[in-house]
C-alpha cells in the first residue's frame, strides 16, 4: 500500500485512491443533478454514519439495503477513482459522499439545486478519531505519539487540508437553503431528531416507524456489527486490523482522554485565532 499522498490544487490526498484525472472530472466535468444530495465531511465527522442514515431514509427505512450492499457502493466518494463509474449513470437521486474542500467541489453544483449536507464534529475528537485511524489505515501519514499527531494535524500536511480551513470553506455557503449544517455531536446526543431534521431538508416524509427503523439501524453498535458498513472487508493490508476497528468509541469528548489540560489550552487558543469570525462553539 503505498504511504504517499499525492497533491492537487493544495491538497494533499491519498495517492491509491485518487488521481488527477479522478479530482479533476469531480471538480470540472461532472453534472450534477437538482435531484442530487452530498454528504460532505471532512474526514472521521460522521461520513459513514450519514452514508448508513441517508441509504436508510431513501429506502424508507427497509434495512435490506444497508445489509446488502457496502456503504461504500451505496453512496460513493466522488473523488475517487471509481467515483465516475459508480455514479454518472445512476438513476436519480444519487446519494454522494465526499471530502473535498469546497474549492474543488464540483463546479455544476452552483447552477443546481442539489442538497449538501455538511456534517461537522469537535476537532479535538476528530483529531483523536485521525489519530487512531492513522495507525489502522496504512495509507495514511501516522503519528506514534499523540503530541506529534496533534502537531501534525494543526499542520497543512493531513489529508484533505486543515479542519479549520475546510470548515470555514464550507460555511460561507451555510445560508444557502440547500445547505444542511449536522452536528455530530448533536447526532450523539439525540439521533432521532437529527434524522427528522434530515427527513425535513430532503422532504422525505417518513412515518414514526420507518424514522425508528432509521435510528435502529444506524445506532453505533449496529454500524458496527454491520459488515456492508464496518470496513471489516477491507484487506488487511489496507486497514490492519490488528491496531483497532473503523467503529472505535463513537462518542462525543473522547478528546478529554487524551488531551492533556496543556494541549488542550494551546489547541484552543489556535482555534480562536483561526475561527475568530465563525459562529460555531467547539471550545
Ligand atoms: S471516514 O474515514 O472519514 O469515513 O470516517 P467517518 O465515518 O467520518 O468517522 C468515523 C468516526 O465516526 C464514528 N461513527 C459513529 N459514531 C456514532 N454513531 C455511529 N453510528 C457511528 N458510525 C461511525 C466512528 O466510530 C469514528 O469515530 P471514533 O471517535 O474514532 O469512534
Amino acid at each position: 500500500v503505498t504511504k504517499k499522498y499525492m497533491e492537487f490544487e493544495g491538497i494533499r490526498v491519498p495517492g491509491g485512491v485518487h488521481s488527477v484525472e479522478s479530482l479533476t472530472w469531480a471538480w470540472k466535468e461532472f453534472e450534477v443533478r437538482d435531484d442530487d444530495v452530498f454528504n460532505v465531511t471532512y474526514p472521521k465527522s460522521g461520513t459513514t454514519w450519514l452514508q448508513e442514515i441517508l441509504s436508510l431514509i431513501y429506502s424508507n427505512g427497509d434495512p435490506t439495503p444497508v445489509k446488502t450492499q457496502y456503504s461504500w457502493d451505496r453512496v460513493p466518494w466522488i473523488e475517487q477513482y471509481s467515483g465516475r463509474r459508480q455514479i454518472e449513470n445512476r438513476p436519480s437521486p444519487r446519494l454522494i459522499t465526499t471530502h473535498l474542500p469546497i474549492h474543488i467541489f464540483p463546479q455544476s453544483y452552483y447552477k443546481s439545486k442539489a442538497k449538501i449536507i455538511y456534517t461537522v464534529r469537535n476537532p479535538k475528537d476528530v483529531c483523536v478519531s485521525l489519530y487512531h485511524f492513522s495507525l489502522v489505515a496504512q495509507f495514511m501519514e501516522s503519528r506514534e505519539d499523540f503530541q506529534d499527531f496533534i502537531t501534525l494535524f494543526l499542520s497543512n500536511d493531513v489529508m484533505f487540508g486543515r479542519w479549520f480551513e475546510h470548515v470555514k470553506g464550507w460555511l460561507t455557503i451555510k445560508d444557502n437553503p440547500n445547505f444542511l449544517l449536522l452536528s455530530y455531536d448533536s447526532m450523539v446526543k439525540d439521533l432521532r431528531s437529527s434524522v427528522a431534521k434530515i427527513c425535513k431538508f430532503l422532504g422525505k416524509d417518513l412515518s414514526d416507524a420507518a424514522i425508528d427503523s432509521v435510528v435502529e439501524h444506524s445506532s453505533f453498535k449496529a454500524m458496527k456489527d454491520n459488515n456492508m458498513s464496518n470496513y471489516s472487508a477491507v484487506p488487511n493490508d489496507i486497514f490492519n486490523k490488528q491496531h483497532g476497528t473503523f467503529h472505535r468509541k463513537g462518542i462525543s469528548g473522547d478528546h478529554k482522554n487524551y488531551f492533556t489540560p496543556a494541549q488542550e489550552e494551546e489547541f484552543n487558543e489556535i482555534y480562536k485565532e483561526c475561527m475568530k469570525d465563525i459562529d460555531l462553539a467547539f471550545i
